[in-house]
C-alpha cells in the first residue's frame, strides 16, 4: 500500500492514532477508537492554545508543532467541514506530516460507525423492549441532517410510521438568534454558531437510505411550523436539533403524545458546545412539574452525549 491508501485502509492498519480536534467530533472519537477498533490513542492535537497541556480523559492535548515528536502511525482529522479539513490538511503539510499518516474521517469512513454506535445500540434495544411490551405509536426524529440516525430507525421499526422533521437547509437564522442571545461562550466560539454545517443535504438525498421508504412522512421545513397538523400517538422520538428554541418546542409538542412506556431521547444534552438542549430540558421539567405535580424520569443513555426521558408506564 502506498499513496493511494484511502481513508479506510489507513484506518485499518494504523495502530498508534492522533486525534486532531479535541472539539465535539474528536472527544466523541476516543471511546470508539479505543474499545471499538482496538487503537492506542497517543495524543490530542489541536490549534486551540488554552487546551495545550490538558488532557481528555487522561489523552494528553498538545500543540500540532509537537507532531514532530510523536511517534504515531496516523493522523485523524476529526472534523467534518470541508474548509477546516483542507486547512488542516494545508498546515499538517506545512509540518512534514506524510500524506500517508492522515486520515479524515469523511468521506469514506462512515462517521456513524465511529461515533454513533452506542446510541444506536441503545435504540435498537429500546425498540426490542417497545414491541416485547406492546407499546403502541409511530416514531419521529427531529433533527435529520443526511438520515444517518433516520435510516435506523427506520430500520428498527419495520411496521411504524416514520416522520421527518427537518428544514434540510440547516438551522433557522431565528433559532440561531436565540441561541447566540443565550451568551454562552463555547456555543458562541462553536462552529455551530459560525459555520453553515447542516445544509448539504435533500430529502432525495435521506429517502435513499431508508429499508422502509413507505413508512416515511417528511416534513419539510421549520419546527414546529411543519408539525401543524400531526395528531399521532408515538412510542419513540428522537430529537436532534442542537438548540435551545426547536429542543423546546419538540419537548412541548411530543410529550403528551408519547405512550406509556415510550422515549424520547435528546442527542447533545452532555455536549458543552450545545448547553441549549440542557436548558430546554430544565425549562421542560420545570413546566411539567408546575402543570402535573411531579417529575419526569431521565437516564443518561452511555453515548456520553444524550439523555433519555421516559413516559411512565
Ligand atoms: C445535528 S443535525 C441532525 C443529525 C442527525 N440526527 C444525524 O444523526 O445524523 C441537526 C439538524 O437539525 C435541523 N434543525 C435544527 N433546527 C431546526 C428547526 N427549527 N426546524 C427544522 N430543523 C431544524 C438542522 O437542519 C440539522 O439538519
Amino acid at each position: 500500500m502506498g499513496v493511494n491508501m484511502t481513508n479506510t485502509d489507513k484506518m485499518n492498519t494504523a495502530q498508534k492514532v492522533v486525534i486532531y480536534g479535541c472539539g465535539l467530533y474528536g472527544r466523541g472519537l476516543l471511546f470508539p477508537l479505543i474499545c471499538q477498533y482496538g487503537k492506542t490513542v497517543i495524543a490530542y492535537v489541536d490549534k486551540d492554545e488554552k487546551l495545550w497541556g490538558s488532557d481528555y480523559r487522561g489523552v494528553p492535548v498538545k500543540a500540532p508543532e509537537e507532531l514532530k515528536q510523536m511517534d504515531y502511525d496516523l493522523v485523524l482529522i476529526s472534523v467534518n467541514h470541508p474548509v477546516m479539513i483542507e486547512e488542516i490538511k494545508e498546515e499538517l503539510r506545512r509540518l512534514d506530516v506524510s500524506g500517508e499518516k492522515v486520515c479524515e474521517i469523511m468521506p469514506d469512513i462512515r462517521y456513524l460507525d465511529l461515533f454513533y454506535d452506542q446510541r444506536i445500540y441503545w435504540i435498537q434495544d429500546y425498540a426490542r423492549w417497545i414491541y416485547e411490551k406492546g407499546i403502541q405509536g409511530n416514531v419521529a426524529e427531529c433533527g435529520v441532517f443526511k438520515g444517518d440516525s433516520a435510516k435506523f430507525l427506520n430500520k428498527f421499526f419495520p411496521d411504524r410510521k416514520l416522520y421527518l422533521f427537518d428544514t434540510f437547509e440547516g438551522f433557522s437564522d431565528l433559532d440561531l438568534k436565540a441561541e447566540k442571545e443565550l451568551g454562552n461562550e463555547e456555543f458562541n466560539n462553536s462552529v455551530f454558531a459560525n459555520t453553515p454545517i447542516f445544509d448539504e443535504t435533500s430529502v432525495s438525498f435521506v429517502m435513499k437510505k431508508m429499508t422502509y421508504p413507505g413508512n416515511v412522512i417528511v416534513k419539510k421545513g421549520y419546527f414546529p411550523d411543519s408539525a401543524n397538523g400531526v395528531e399521532d400517538k408515538f412510542c419513540f422520538i428522537n430529537l436532534d436539533m442542537d438548540l435551545y428554541v426547536p429542543m423546546l418546542s419538540a419537548l412541548r409538542f411530543f410529550w403528551d403524545k408519547v405512550e406509556p412506556g415510550g422515549a424520547v431521547i435528546l442527542h447533545d444534552y452532555f455536549k458543552p458546545e450545545l448547553p441549549g438542549v440542557k436548558e430546554a430540558v430544565a425549562v421542560f421539567e420545570k413546566e411539567h412539574l408546575e402543570k402535573e405535580g411531579h417529575g419526569i424520569n431521565k437516564v443518561p443513555v452511555g453515548d456520553g452525549c444524550s439523555i433519555v426521558l421516559l413516559k411512565d408506564m
